[in-house]
């Protein structure tokens, strides 16, 4: 029997990465994962893996910074799965790395539209479903960078303090109607975000700011997320959670 049987979950960027880790992990926990995505070839890999190993999920195309496509997905999911109990939103894009004064204003408005207004409207769209079924758990996937300023991130820093104030207020506003929210912060992990990285300023800090010297991998957050949405963690909200082998230690 696992910690999140007949529970309905919906993952965001679940096409790889995080997002694909933690879809799986929440499926072998005994969840249906509505696995969403911009990228609908990887997507339904991750239903194909899911479904190889027994578990039940389902694809649905979803874009987080477009409000009409989030109410609607989230509605369907809500009529057609008849709950919506658990939701990771973790959809996010690295960016373009610049100095502040050189950032273009097109690409702070991508960063800002995805990775902050798109946590935004997936959490209106899923706290409306949770509050008629009488509550649910969150977590929204931030950064290190949500709690450090970033050399060349300024934009993706910003973006992902918000997701952390968008956390605590979350928290703090639903609490009391049983919506427990809390958020992942990980360090760095190997997943395709880091493709655009250069591979010299991973290892320097890597070898330099982690204490484990070695990069963190998406199943390790994964299993962190299962943690915070599962009955292990009932009296944990609005909490910040670091993974990221020791980095701001
Ligand atoms: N990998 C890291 O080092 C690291 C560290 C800290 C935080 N994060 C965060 O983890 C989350 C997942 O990233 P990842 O590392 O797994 O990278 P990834 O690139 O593998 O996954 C991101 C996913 O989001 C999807 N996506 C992008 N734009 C989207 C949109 N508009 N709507 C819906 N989906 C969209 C992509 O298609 C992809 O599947 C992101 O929010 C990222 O900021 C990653």
């Amino acid at each position: 029997m696992g910690k999140l049987e007949n529970k309905v979950a919906l993952v965001t960027g679940a096409a790889t990465g995080i997002g694909r880790a933690t879809a799986i992990a929440l499926a072998k926990e005994g969840a249906k994962v509505m696995v969403t995505d911009i990228n609908e070839k990887e997507g339904l890999e991750t239903v194909n893996r899911i479904e190889k190993d027994g578990g039940k999920a389902k694809f649905l195309h979803l874009d987080v910074s477009k409000k009409e496509q989030v109410d609607a997905v989230v509605m369907e999911i809500f009529t057609t799965e008849g709950s919506l109990d658990l939701a990771v939103n973790n959809a996010g894009i690295g960016g373009v790395p610049n100095a502040l004064h050189e950032v273009k204003f097109e690409n702070w408005e991508k960063m800002m539209n995805i990775n902050l207004t798109g946590v935004f409207l997936c959490l209106q769209a899923e706290i409306k479903c949770m509050l008629q079924k009488g509550g649910g758990r969150i977590v929204n996937v931030a950064s290190l960078a949500g709690l450090n300023g970033m050399p060349g991130g300024s934009s993706y820093s910003a973006a992902k303090h918000g997701v952390i104030g968008l956390t605590k207020s979350v928290a703090v506003e639903y609490g009391k109607l049983n919506i427990r929210t809390n958020a992942v912060c990980p360090g760095f992990i190997q997943t395709p975000i880091l493709d655009g990285v250069p591979q010299s300023m991973l290892d320097n800090s890597t070898n330099t700011r982690v204490p484990m010297k070695r990069i963190g991998q998406p199943e390790e957050v994964a299993k962190a997320i299962v943690w915070l949405l599962s009955e292990d963690s009932t009296y944990v909200n609005g909490h910040p959670l670091l993974i990221d082998g020791g980095f701001m230690a």
